[in-house]
């Protein structure tokens, strides 16, 4: 029977109103009361909540239903009624059932809907991915990374993808994965697709990478993953000021895609959205309003403030990086990210342009989420001379041959470029309002877990 009737998703109800259709997906919960089943189905989609009187069914399919062990798989026919009480907005009288595999009774579904601890949830991440909350925030997942690459695409950019086994690193020695390449060559897998993509927007103009990047991470934090993935744009002619309005553009764009296509998500999640709609809203003007911009000195003058006033704990030294409570007290001051540019140069990656006012300075930004998120977005103008990079390679003790070819690209037409890196897994946790960045990305990769 369940051959003759359409079949719907769970999301596509809706158009199905008052129609017998067929669902095919699996038994999230069941409750039972007298004569009276209210199983709840989940297609991947959604959830709906099934209505079965006994006397209105055939005794099997009463009888199946009954004692049907959750996540079982099932093939469900039923009629759509639309009933203004239901989360979906409908529910279904079901008319028949077909279990394709019966989960068995000596072996439960683990997750249930009581409590359980994250080493467990973590353990079972290839199971709890199925619950409504994680559900949700693939589903938002799989939107940020559309909407930012989207943005790009639309901007004329052009994605060129860099290489995951290199010779050298790009962000520090320190966190590289190493591995043998062949007779006695090494690889490591990439930190950051950026000297390539500054290879190929010399090439093209403007272009982005997309990918998996990797680093060994020693440090356990609710924002660090050895495994994540990075988008990062990379603008010939493009300036820092200019690199800053591009951040400020592309993190809107997403905000915006997120709010429209995903309120009933955010909902799941538990999201505040008048949190993020304030990223966005507009000026009195009706423009977009503008994301503050604060240089480091200006940074570290406001916490040097808070610590007068006794509103953050530990005192901010002078030309030392924002510690995580610094980043935290900062973007509380404010319901936009925040872009903190020309950080000393001594604390930053060889490859940022000093400032010509002050060389002390890098030509960079770092892209502070609200609420506490901190860091989301790190970028910077690159050094365009090829006397200054040679030594800042060296001053770096970076082995100068594995370098040949990014000097190259300072030998060969030189020009102003800038580009920056956005950590999807940060932006993620930050727009679903998540504790850790291990329920951003289906399988976390950290210090401690490596299954499954
Ligand atoms: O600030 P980072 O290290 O910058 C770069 O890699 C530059 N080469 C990017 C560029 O200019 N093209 O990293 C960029 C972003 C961070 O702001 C953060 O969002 C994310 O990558 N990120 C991490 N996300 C999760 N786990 C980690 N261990 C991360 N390290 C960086
Ligand atoms: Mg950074």
């Amino acid at each position: 029977m369940s051959n003759l009737s359409p079949v719907a998703t769970i999301a596509s109800l809706s158009a199905h109103e008052g129609q017998t259709i067929t669902l095919r997906g699996w038994l999230y919960n069941l409750r039972a009361s007298g004569k009276l089943l209210f199983p709840i189905f989940r297609d991947g989609t959604g959830t709906i909540q099934g209505i079965v009187p006994k006397a209105a069914v055939p005794e099997e399919v009463f009888e199946t239903l009954k004692n049907l062990t959750l996540e079982s798989s099932v093939i469900v026919t039923g009629k759509v009624r639309a009933d203004s009480r239901a989360p979906s907005g409908f529910e279904l009288d079901v008319e028949g059932i077909e279990v394709l595999q019966r989960v068995p009774d000596e072996t439960p579904f683990p997750i249930t809907l009581k409590e359980h601890g994250v080493d467990f949830l973590m353990e079972h991440r290839h199971l709890w991915l199925r619950t409504p909350r994680q559900s949700a925030i693939l589903r938002v997942r799989a939107t940020i990374m559309r909407a930012a690459a989207e943005y790009f695409d639309t901007n004329g950019f052009i994605r060129t993808d860099p290489p995951i086994l290199t010779p050298n690193a790009c962000e520090g020695t320190s966190e590289l994965f190493e591995m043998d390449y062949f007779d006695d060559d090494k690889a490591y897998l990439t930190q950051s697709g950026q000297l390539y993509i500054e290879a190929t927007a010399l090439a093209l103009g403007k272009v982005y990478s997309f990918g998996p990047t990797f680093r060994a991470e020693k440090s356990k934090t609710r924002r660090h993953l050895t495994e994540f993935w990075m988008i990062e744009p990379e603008v010939a002619f493009l300036e820092l000021d200019g690199l800053l309005e591009l951040a400020e553009g592309f993190i809107s764009h997403i905000v915006t895609t997120v709010l429209a296509q995903h309120r009933a998500d955010l909902k799941v999640i538990g999201r505040d959205v008048e949190k993020l709609e304030a990223v966005v809203a507009p000026t009195p003007a009706g423009e977009r309003g503008p994301f503050p911009r604060l240089s480091y000195e200006e940074a570290h003058a406001m916490l040097e403030d808070a610590f007068a006033k006794g509103l953050i704990e530990t005192r901010h030294q002078d030309g030392d990086d924002f510690g995580s409570p610094d980043e935290t007290y900062i973007s509380s001051q404010f319901d936009k990210p925040v872009m903190i540019h020309r950080y000393p140069a001594a604390i930053k990656a060889f490859y940022m342009q000093p400032d010509p006012l002050d060389p002390s300075k890098a030509l960079c930004v770092d892209v502070l989420a609200p609420e506490g998120y901190g860091e989301i977005i790190g970028g910077s103008q690159r050094v365009d001379s090829y006397d200054l990079l040679k030594s800042r390679i060296e001053a770096h003790n970076l082995p100068l041959d594995a370098f040949q070819w990014y000097l190259d690209l300072r030998k060969y037409g030189s020009v102003p470029h800038s580009g920056f890196g956005m950590g999807i897994e940060r932006a993620v946790a930050w727009i679903c309002g998540l504790d850790h960045v291990r329920e951003t990305i289906p399988f976390a990769r950290t210090l401690n877990r490596i299954y499954p």
